[in-house]
C-alpha cells in the first residue's frame, strides 16, 4: 500500500464496471471504506464488493440513479448512515455515449451528457459538501476525459460535457479551497472496459491508439484507480483545481 487512507470513507459513483470498479478497489486496498454505487448493475456491484471484503476491505452496494436528486439525497443518506461521513466523492458514473454528426445533433443529445457530467456531479456535491466544510476537510475527484484537450469529431455532445465538467472542478476548487477540500478531475485516456469490448472496439483500434500514445500502450482501470488514490491521499494535501492526465503523456496540457 503505497498511500494510507485507513477508513476514511469514499463513495464511488458507477463503480459496478469498468474503471468506478477499478477506483473502488483500489480506494479499498488503500484502506478506505468504500461504497459501491450502481445503477442497474447489481450483480456487477456485488462483486466488487465481494472483492474488496475478501481482500479484507469493507464495502457496500448502493443502487442509485445519480441523475436524480431525490435518489443522490437517499443514496448520501444511507451511505453516511452505514459509513459515516462521506470524506472522499468520486464523480464518475456515465450512460451510454452515442458519437453523432452535427448534422444529427440535438439538445438532447447534449442534454442527456450534461445529467451525467454536470447536473449529477452538482447533485452529489450539493448533499455531501456541507459535511465536508463542517469537517473542514474533503475531497471531490471527478472521472474527466483526454477528449476535451482533443476534439472529436462526431463526438461534441460528450466532449463538451466533459469540458463543463472540468470548469467545475476549476471554480469549485476556488470557491472550495478555503473550507479545507480539494477539487481535482483525472482526466483518462482510452481505458477499453467492458463496454469498448461488448460496442466491438477492435483489436487494431486500440493498438493504432497505443501506438500514438508516447508509452506506447494503452491504460488499465488500476493505473485510473491509482491516480484517484493518490489524489484522495495525504500526498495530495496541497493539490486543487487540477486536472491529472493519464493516458500515457498523450496530451501535453
Ligand atoms: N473507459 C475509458 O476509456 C474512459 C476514458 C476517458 C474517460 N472515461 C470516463 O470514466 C468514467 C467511467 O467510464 P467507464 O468507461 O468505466 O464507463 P462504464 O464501464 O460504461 O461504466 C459506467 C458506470 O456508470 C454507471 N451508471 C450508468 N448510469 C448511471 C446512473 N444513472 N446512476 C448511477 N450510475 C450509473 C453504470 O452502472 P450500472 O452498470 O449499474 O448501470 C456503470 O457502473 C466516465 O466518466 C467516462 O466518461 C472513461
Amino acid at each position: 500500500m503505497v498511500h494510507d487512507l485507513s477508513k476514511r470513507v469514499a463513495l464511488v459513483t458507477g463503480a459496478s464496471r469498468g474503471l468506478g470498479a477499478a477506483i473502488a478497489r483500489r480506494l479499498a486496498a488503500a484502506g478506505a471504506r468504500v461504497a459501491v454505487n450502481y445503477f442497474a448493475g447489481r450483480e456487477g456491484a456485488e462483486r466488487v464488493v465481494e472483492d474488496i471484503r475478501r481482500g479484507g476491505g469493507e464495502a457496500e452496494a448502493f443502487q442509485a440513479d445519480v441523475r436524480d436528486e431525490r435518489e443522490v439525497a437517499r443514496l448520501v443518506d444511507e451511505v453516511q448512515a452505514r459509513f459515516g461521513p462521506i470524506e472522499v466523492l468520486v464523480l464518475n458514473a456515465t450512460g451510454p455515449q452515442p458519437h453523432v454528426t452535427i448534422d444529427e445533433l440535438t439538445w438532447q443529445h447534449c442534454l442527456d451528457q450534461l445529467e451525467f457530467f454536470v447536473k449529477s456531479p452538482v447533485l452529489l456535491a450539493r448533499a455531501v459538501v456541507p459535511g465536508m466544510k463542517e469537517r473542514r476537510a474533503g475531497r471531490i475527484i471527478q472521472i474527466g476525459s483526454e477528449v476535451f484537450e482533443q476534439g472529436v469529431p462526431a463526438f461534441s455532445n460528450y466532449v463538451s460535457a466533459k469540458g463543463a465538467q472540468l470548469g467545475l472542478t476549476r471554480s469549485w476548487a476556488v470557491e472550495l479551497g478555503p473550507h479545507g477540500i480539494t477539487v481535482n478531475l483525472v482526466a483518462p485516456g482510452w481505458v477499453p472496459v467492458e463496454r469498448h469490448l461488448s460496442e466491438g472496439a477492435s483489436q487494431a483500434a486500440m493498438e493504432g491508439y497505443a501506438a500514438g500514445n508516447p508509452l506506447r500502450r494503452l491504460g488499465t482501470p488500476d493505473e485510473i484507480g491509482d491516480a484517484v488514490v493518490f489524489l484522495a491521499s495525504d500526498a495530495a494535501r496541497f493539490i486543487t483545481g487540477q486536472k491529472l492526465s493519464v493516458n500515457g503523456g498523450r496530451t501535453l496540457a
